[in-house]
């Protein structure tokens, strides 16, 4: 009677404790896996898809600029005086065209970037303003000229004179609009040969900053307009629909698996995603670095791991950039960015905390983070004052909610300088200090807006319930075991085993350990 019960409902126990470890080891965390990556995978049924193909918040890209305020001294040979004027605040929208799906869980798309000057954010600064910034275009030009054929550079600067008109000094007096977006005319008509070799070579490079004029005169140059409304890509990355932390690494980007403008297969590895999108992060494996591939500089770049940070009431993954541009002495996997023939300085490579940026944009531009920060300190004494690196201005960081993925806060900054030479066949160049010198630097970025914050934090308040239903039941499986299996102990050292049954028992029983288990679902 009573014992027989008893060993049915120790049996009951028994699977219900098997069903809550099952479902509690596996069953839980499968259907919570499955229903994120439902919402986060890249298809047309996903939450997420829609605001990745076209972000619902604009990004801000702000522009700082490096007025030169000692022009005639520097002339002469002084130490430069910068004033860095900024931020010039343009709204950044990106929109998305899918191409199509390849077969390996793939999906194909090309970006387009379209800018807007945003007045209000960029307060009393007005696109008008003008500027005196190094001289990016005649810099370029004989610095290119420079390698090729030192012994010409008196005859070359000759055609550049007439190239770029009124050329005094190396430096350039230029409203930010026309530097940064609407261009500077560069005239390639006239009677000289040299200016035809010049204009040649501009045509054979074809650096983005570059773009031809309507009439097929010349050239205008400007730093972002390659960028405005012209389509990125095509890349193609994964959808995460097999793997989710496989989610938005790019597999190929212009139908290449690896970029060959550095000449090696470790440095022209394209790693990671696009830096909108990442996959969530699997708490028990947390990435130490978090890889982008920047189409703009060519190459891979990473952020690496600090730790845990609250954002917005949320638990996140802090990671900034560490040493990406580390030297090679520092970062030995960096030496294939540095080519002997690159530069003249040092073993080829160049300092710590810059990058080469000629076989990527077929131009000498030298990039860094903003102020040379996290680079060599031998940058900073080429100035007089306006350079001082500051962690807080000018690092790269990005906050990732681990749940997800999804990008809570991202900052990505970098700055462009050309080199400034000594030249003693150039009359503009023959007094002035060698140096490495900023044109301007640039912030891109977004933080996610306050209804997407919320819409996290409710299904992490719901995984938090999910979490707490799971060790509930298990909690629940093992005390009707322990219980029952005292009530069996018992029943059968008293009364041996059973025979006749006891209904009002077995009601009130199986009655108790069902209403127990109600509570758990
Ligand atoms: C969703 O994508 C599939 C291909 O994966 C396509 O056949 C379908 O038409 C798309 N649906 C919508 C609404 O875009
Ligand atoms: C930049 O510096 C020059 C002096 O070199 C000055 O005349 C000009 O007003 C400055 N531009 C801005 C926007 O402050
Ligand atoms: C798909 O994956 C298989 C195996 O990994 C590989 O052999 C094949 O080349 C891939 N196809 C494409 C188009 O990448
Ligand atoms: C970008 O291009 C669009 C379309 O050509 C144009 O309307 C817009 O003014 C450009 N943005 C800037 C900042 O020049
Ligand atoms: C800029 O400010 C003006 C007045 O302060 C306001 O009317 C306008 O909506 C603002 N524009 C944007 C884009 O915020
Ligand atoms: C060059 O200088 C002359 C006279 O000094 C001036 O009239 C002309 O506008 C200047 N050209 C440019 C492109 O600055
Ligand atoms: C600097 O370069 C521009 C073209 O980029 C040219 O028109 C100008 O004359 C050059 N020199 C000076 C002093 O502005
Ligand atoms: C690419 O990623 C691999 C590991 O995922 C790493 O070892 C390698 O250093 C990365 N390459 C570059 C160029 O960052
Ligand atoms: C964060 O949580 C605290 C306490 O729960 C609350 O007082 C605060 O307003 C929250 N902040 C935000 C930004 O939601
Ligand atoms: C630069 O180096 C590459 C190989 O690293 C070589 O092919 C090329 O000829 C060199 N160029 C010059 C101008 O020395």
């Amino acid at each position: 009677m009573i014992g027989k019960h008893s060993r049915l409902f120790f049996g009951i126990s028994l699977v219900v404790l098997v069903v809550a470890i099952i479902l509690a080891a596996w069953g839980f965390p499968k259907i919570i896996q499955n229903q994120i990556q439902k919402n986060i995978q890249l298809d047309n049924s996903s939450a997420m898809f829609e605001k990745w193909r076209k972000m619902p918040i604009p990004f801000d890209f702000k522009i700082y600029v490096f007025n030169v305020t000692n022009a005639e001294d520097v002339n002469n040979g002084a130490k430069p005086k910068l004033a860095e004027i900024g931020p010039y605040v343009y709204k950044e929208y990106r929109e998305k065209t899918i191409l199509g799906y390849g077969p390996n869980d793939t999906i194909q798309y090309t970006v387009k970037k379209r800018f807007v000057f945003d007045n209000n954010a960029s307060a009393e600064l007005s696109e008008d303003d003008e500027v005196t910034v190094i001289n990016f275009s005649y810099m370029a030009a004989i610095l290119s000229v420079y390698e090729l054929m030192p012994s010409m550079i008196g005859m070359i600067n000759k055609a550049l004179e007439q190239f770029f008109p009124n050329l005094t000094d190396p430096f350039l007096r230029v409203k930010v609009k026309d530097l940064f977006f609407d261009g500077i005319y560069l005239n390639c008509v006239g009677d000289n040969s040299a200016l035809g070799l010049v204009c040649g070579k501009i045509k054979a490079d074809m650096p983005p900053t570059m773009r031809p004029s309507e009439d097929g005169n010349g050239f205008y140059f400007s730093m972002f307009s390659h960028l405005n409304t012209t389509e990125i890509g095509p890349y193609e990355i994964v959808r995460g629909r097999v793997n989710m932390y496989d989610l938005g690494h790019i597999v190929s980007y212009k139908g290449k698996t690896s970029m060959s403008q550095w000449g090696d297969p470790y440095c022209g590895q394209i790693n990671g995603s696009d830096s909108t999108i990442f996959p969530p992060i699997d708490e028990n494996n947390v990435p130490r670095r978090l890889y982008t591939f920047e189409p703009d500089i060519c190459r891979s770049m990473y952020v690496g791991l600090i730790g845990k940070r609250s954002l917005f009431n949320l638990t996140t993954y802090y990671y900034e950039m560490t040493d990406a541009l580390a030297a090679k002495s520092a970062n030995p996997d960096n030496k294939c960015f540095c080519k002997r023939n690159w530069s003249g300085n040092h073993d080829g490579c160049l300092l710590m905390g810059v990058l080469n940026l000629m076989p990527c944009q077929g131009a000498p531009a030298i990039a860094s983070m903003p102020h040379f920060y996290l680079a060599s300190e031998e940058l900073l004494e080429y100035f007089d004052e306006g350079i001082q690196p500051d962690k807080e201005k000018h690092n790269s960081y990005v906050y990732i909610d681990p749940v997800t993925g999804v990008v809570l806060k991202g900052l990505k900054r970098l700055q462009f300088n050309i080199e400034l030479r000594n030249v003693k066949d150039a009359p503009q160049l023959e007094n002035v200090p060698t140096g490495l010198f900023p044109l301007l630097w640039i912030e891109e970025g977004a933080e996610i807006p306050e209804s997407i914050q919320n819409e996290l934090r409710q299904s992490h308040s719901m995984l938090g319930y999910v979490e707490t239903a799971r060790w509930m039941l298990l909690v629940i499986g093992i005390a009707l075991t322990i219980i029952s299996a005292v009530i069996l102990a018992r029943s059968s050292s008293i009364l041996g085993w059973p025979r006749n049954s006891n209904s009002v028992s077995f009601i009130l029983r199986s009655g108790v350990s069902a209403s127990v288990r109600n509570k758990s679902y």
